[in-house]
């Protein structure tokens, strides 16, 4: 069994262990999506602190796809040369780095998607702010063009894999959620047909950046609610994707409707017990696929990871909000510093990504101001 410091290389993309860092958005981008140098700075401290993988914050397809302020853009070739000097830090500070494609259907907040949102089914979601118009056919083939070309670019830019968002009721999710696919065509109804959509995004992906380039898969294996996707279902679609050559596949769940306490961010993670809450699925999706397999889902103690990829077979640790308030965990891990992260999963690194120009840890600042 593997060791959380050993190395793995996947289709060339040399990862140093067994940490990545999951996708989080980060709320650094301009207007539009274009990278800025605060995002540089912070992926070229997260490469040096150790972590073995880093994924970008979710990266929009589409205009129409955006969600949260200061979200990255990968819809357009105007930004190539910051990404190119992004990717090119990254791999210069030791790290390597995935961006993650997203498109947040009926999840867009609608003033940043500059109109009327979009989504499998007219479905509004629990907490968000419109209700969306159901896609037609040719918008869903216009959507996966759009992901085709996202990767494209990622690739042409350097990045050394892409990853799809298939989680957190986004637009992937929402086909495959009985919850928000209402639809009544070959993309709805039984779990064959909802995962028409993500088979079709994923087989465009892969034509547009070759068999040799890693392309994985951050998905709900389950919504946590009455009337969402179940665990079956979820399973079905992982070993799809596997046995259509996915390279890696992110196990999470919960989306905004299943609350707090079976969403994607549980808050308090606070003793060995609640960490790692997605295991029970993910043990299932290793079980069901021949890919690698990561999970992610409140990670905090060392002995908790080491278990999960020793004991447990897990191919990879996903962490997000640690590595917002320590982005050099691992190398502190690894230096033989083995207490547990010192996030409090308060998730109030939110507000400044949305009102101070970027995420930062409250809690650590705090606590700092409390001392001076
Ligand atoms: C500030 C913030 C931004 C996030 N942005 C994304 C994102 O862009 N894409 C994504 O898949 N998940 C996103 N997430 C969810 C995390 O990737 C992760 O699934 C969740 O926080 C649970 O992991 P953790 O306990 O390690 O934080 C975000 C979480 C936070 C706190």
């Amino acid at each position: 069994m593997a060791a959380i410091f050993d190395e793995i290389v996947i289709k060339g993309m040399r990862i140093r262990n067994r940490l990545v860092r999951s996708a989080t958005w980060e709320g650094m981008c301009d207007p539009d999506g274009r990278p800025t140098e605060k995002l540089i700075t912070l992926y070229s401290k997260l490469a040096l602190g150790g972590i073995g993988l880093m994924t970008t914050g979710y990266a929009f397809v589409t205009p129409e796809g955006k969600q949260l302020a200061g979200k990255l853009g990968i819809n357009t070739d105007a930004f190539k040369g910051d990404y190119k000097r992004l990717v090119n830090t990254v791999h210069d500070s030791g790290g390597a780095i995935a961006i993650q494609l997203v498109h947040a259907g009926g999840q867009a907040i609608p003033d940043n998607a500059g109109g009327e949102l979009v989504a499998p089914s007219a479905v509004m979601v629990a907490h968000y702010q419109a209700k969306p118009k159901e896609l037609s056919l040719k918008q869903i083939l216009e959507i996966i063009n759009a992901f085709g070309e996202g990767a494209y670019r990622a690739r042409e830019y350097g990045f050394d894999a892409v990853q799809l968002h298939a989680a957190h009721g986004y637009l992937l999710n929402q086909f495959l959620s009985p919850h928000t696919n209402l639809r009544k065509d070959e993309y709805g109804g039984d779990i064959e047909n909802r995962s028409r959509f993500v088979m079709e995004v994923y087989k465009k992906v892969r034509t547009k950046v070759g068999d040799d380039f890693p392309v994985m898969i951050k998905m709900n294996c389950a919504d946590n609610m009455d009337g969402g996707l179940q665990i079956d279902d979820g399973l079905y679609v992982a070993k799809r994707l596997s046995d259509a050559g996915i390279d890696a596949i992110e196990v999470s769940s919960g989306n905004s409707a299943s609350g707090i306490k079976n969403g994607p961010l549980r808050m308090r993670v606070n003793r060995p017990e609640k960490e790692g809450w997605n295991m029970p699925y993910a043990l299932k999706v290793k079980a069901s696929v021949n890919c690698p397999v990561m999970v992610v889902g409140g990670f905090r103690s060392y002995e908790v990871c080491e278990k999960a990829v020793k004991d447990d077979g897990i191919d990879y640790i996903t962490m997000s909000r640690p590595l917002i308030r320590e982005p050099d965990l691992a190398s502190r891990w690894k230096r033989g510093d083995t207490t547990k992260a010192r996030c409090i999963s308060c998730n109030r690194c939110f507000k400044p990504g949305a009102e101070e120009g970027g995420i930062y840890c409250v809690a650590e600042k705090d606590e700092r101001d409390k001392q001076h």
